[in-house]
């Protein structure tokens, strides 16, 4: 078994070494020193140390919250710096390179490749060479590093030599154990493999951030990625991803001598791996397992795009090593894109209840991969021009046309989109697309914003009508009426659509006085008899009384989905303190926007989604109109008779008893309010060691401290 050096250090008192309360107090301190580097470099464009000196520090950060997971705290995981712009993430270089596949698409591509293997290991003909063989996951791959069997980071693949840190992340997956399982783990294994989301996921997370007017993906690897790279972890702990490992990295002690021996250890160690993998011994049986996963394909809950063929033997994989970027010993049989061609007939805009307008394009009908095809989706304007951003798939430089012939492709299996386009069959008084620049429902201009984080302009472009534009009025009804806001029976969307028209349906308050002021024309309506006009009004009345969580979700926020919403009502308990808050956010109260930030769930987009909403007169008017007619029930009542109920509390410095998460909940159960960051109003804070400007804060407000034994014996 290969032996292969481990990087030493000499320098620093090795993480396992450390005790408790050094890890606390070297926690603390790295803490704050990495957020200072951050904020020279983020901030002030003034760094002053390398990136490898940073990337040690954070290395060093993550390993010792790998030891000592209790340390972890969301604060800690992101690292926020004061309103910091979104930080990148770190680099981390990859102990061994991550390189790619070469690719097969014929059968002789398949022939060629195990020729060449016999001749370069000198192999007779009659010599058997097994292979694994396995699906080619269509995600994102990942390093994992595990020292002493502890996760230390995870790094994405980047360009091969160097990834983005995305370890904060990654520890939400549930197929990632946070410490691998058995004995005689090596002291460094670093293990590879695919992130991915499966179709089904993919779909519902897409329906949920249409309904929450947040971005829409173009595929499940789209949508992995993006839920990957979010700076705030809990926002990647939301969103189902999946790990199959299937590789290596850097091993201090190989624990099998073949790939697939290897692949059963990642399954000891806890990981999952893929169930359709499978030994086979020759050219014929790699390109029958290829046709077989190939009709298995569509059925799969995952996308593939292929299937990997290795040999399996780890010396021959050794021996026949790499050319350039690609290993001799694998390679990549793809299978065929689901492709057709056919023309653009027009393009249609279709205004959704955030203003969004997006462009759909209308093909000629044409079957691609067995499924009839006459939409496209054209994701945005920059898309139609041809300067699309990250990770789309069109031909860079190709604007689309009406009336040109286009290249589609069933992306992901999912959503069929425009690759390409036909220059040479582009008729001649074919003109560049003119995104419309006023909302084609309702007249109003459309703008695209820029980012306030990034200062990017938006990709997508958004009538300003609010209210008045009908598609955002009608979208939002839908919104509000659907199951899981107001979920009011006999008001679906083609009722919606109808009362809207009639002018009966203008907002959701309408829909509480529909009953006082429709009854008699509603009744003249066809399809309405007595019967079911009762019913629809016992619905409405149903609905008068209704939990808070189902209020927020219906006001139909951007970005705040059901989960959000659950988190604002918990936080804020009623719906007086949830909009008292709401309105000082959009006035910018520091103090206020702590406090939300400091809920479960919430960050930066949250509240940036809340003050632009708060900030609109027009739903100022419309939201006070509404909880007129309707009585809001408290979230979860608090519970009164303990000693902290309607307390205001601070957790603060590395905590010895009991975890950040913890304390929160126990402190919330209890009925206190737990806030980020020490005011005036602040009741406690509980400090554990390392605490820092909290406890200054707290001592200028003469705030009560208490250390966490004096906690506990309040509460108990
Ligand atoms: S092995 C040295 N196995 O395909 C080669 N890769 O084109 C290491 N992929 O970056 C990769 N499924 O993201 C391997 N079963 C599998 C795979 C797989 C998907 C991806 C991976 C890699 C890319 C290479």
């Amino acid at each position: 078994m290969a032996k292969k050096s481990t990087q030493v250090r000499t320098d620093k008192t090795p993480i396992e070494l450390l005790t408790r309360k050094q890890a606390a107090a070297e926690h603390a301190r790295l803490g704050q020193e990495i957020a200072g580097h951050d904020k020279r470099y983020y901030q002030l464009d003034a760094p002053t140390v390398s990136d490898a000196e940073y990337d040690e520090l954070r290395k060093r950060y993550n390993a010792i919250e790998a030891r000592f997971p209790e340390l972890r705290t969301l604060e800690s995981l992101s690292l926020k710096v004061g309103a910091a712009p979104a930080r990148g993430f770190a680099k981390i270089k990859h102990a061994v390179p991550m390189l790619s596949l070469d690719n097969a698409f014929a059968e002789e591509d398949v022939v060629d490749f195990v020729g060449r293997i016999r001749r370069f290991l000198r192999l007779s003909e009659e010599e058997p060479i097994a292979f694994s063989a396995e699906p080619k996951i269509d995600g994102l791959s990942m390093s994992l590093r595990y020292e002493n069997g502890e996760l230390v980071t995870a790094a994405t693949r980047g360009d091969g030599q160097e990834g983005e840190d995305v370890t904060a992340n990654i520890r939400t997956l549930k197929d990632v154990p946070h410490k691998l399982k058995g004995r005689n783990i090596p002291q460094v294994t670093e293990v590879r493999g695919e992130v991915y989301m499966t179709k089904a996921d993919f779909l519902k997370l897409n329906e949920r951030q249409k309904e929450a007017g947040a971005q829409i993906f173009a595929n499940p690897r789209n949508s992995a990625a993006g839920s990957l790279r979010q700076k705030d972890p809990s926002i990647t702990a939301s969103r189902p991803l999946g790990f199959f490992a299937y590789a290596w990295g850097e091993i201090s002690d190989m624990p099998a001598d073949t790939q697939s021996g290897m692949i059963k250890w990642f399954e000891h160690c806890g990981f999952k791996t893929n169930p359709l993998t499978k030994l086979v011994r020759s050219v014929e049986e790699l390109i029958a397992f290829h046709r077989k996963i190939g009709e298995q394909r569509a059925s799969l809950d995952y996308d593939i795009d292929g299937v990997v063929y290795k040999v399996d033997r780890i010396d021959w994989q050794e021996r026949l090593g790499f050319v350039s970027r690609t290993p001799r010993w694998a390679i990549a049989h793809k299978f065929p894109a689901e492709q057709a061609t056919t023309t653009l007939i027009g393009i249609d805009i279709q205004v959704g209840r955030t203003g969004a307008l997006t462009p759909v394009g209308k093909l000629e009908p044409v079957g691609v991969g067995g499924v009839i095809v006459q939409n496209v989706t054209l994701h945005n304007e920059d898309y139609i021009k041809g300067i699309g951003g990250d990770g789309e798939p069109l031909r860079e430089g190709r604007d689309i046309r009406i009336g040109d012939t286009v290249i589609i492709q069933r992306a992901g299996d999912v959503i069929p989109q425009v690759v390409d386009v036909v220059l040479d069959k582009r008729p001649k008084n074919a003109k560049p697309y003119k995104f419309p620049t006023e909302c084609p429902v309702c007249g109003s201009e459309a703008v695209r914003e820029h980012d306030a984080e990034t200062g990017r302009l938006d990709a997508v472009r958004r009538c300003t009508g609010g209210f008045i534009c009908k598609a955002q009025a009608v979208e939002h009804l839908k919104l509000f009426a659907s199951r899981r806001a107001f979920d009011i029976d006999g008001l679906g969307e083609k009722q919606i659509e109808l009362f809207h028209e009639k002018g009966w349906l203008k907002e959701p308050a309408d829909i509480f006085s529909l009953e006082r002021k429709h009854r008699k024309e509603l009744l003249e309506e066809e399809g309405y008899g007595e019967t079911s006009v009762r019913n629809l009004f016992a619905a409405i009345d149903a609905r008068r009384e209704i939990a808070l969580d189902r209020v927020i979700y219906a006001l139909g926020i951007r970005h705040v989905g059901e989960t959000t919403a659950l988190s604002l009502a918990r936080g804020y308990g009623s719906w007086q303190s949830f909009h008292d808050a709401a309105l000082k956010v959009a006035k910018g109260d520091a103090e206020a926007i702590a406090d939300m930030d400091a809920l479960d769930q919430i960050g930066d987009t949250v509240i940036e989604a809340v003050t632009d909403y708060f900030k609109e007169k027009r739903n100022l008017a419309a939201v006070e109109r509404l909880v007129k007619q309707i009585k809001v029930l408290d979230a979860e009542k608090p519970k009164t008779d303990s000693k902290v109920a309607g307390k205001t509390v601070v957790f603060t410095g590395s905590l010895e008893k009991f975890t950040r998460d913890e304390a929160k909940a126990t402190a919330e159960r209890l009925g206190a309010k737990v806030s980020g960051s020490v005011s005036k109003k602040t009741d406690y804070v509980v400090a554990g060691p390392g605490a820092g400007s909290k406890l200054a804060e707290a001592q200028k407000h003469g705030v009560t401290v208490l250390s966490e034994d004096e906690w506990l014996a309040l509460i108990s």
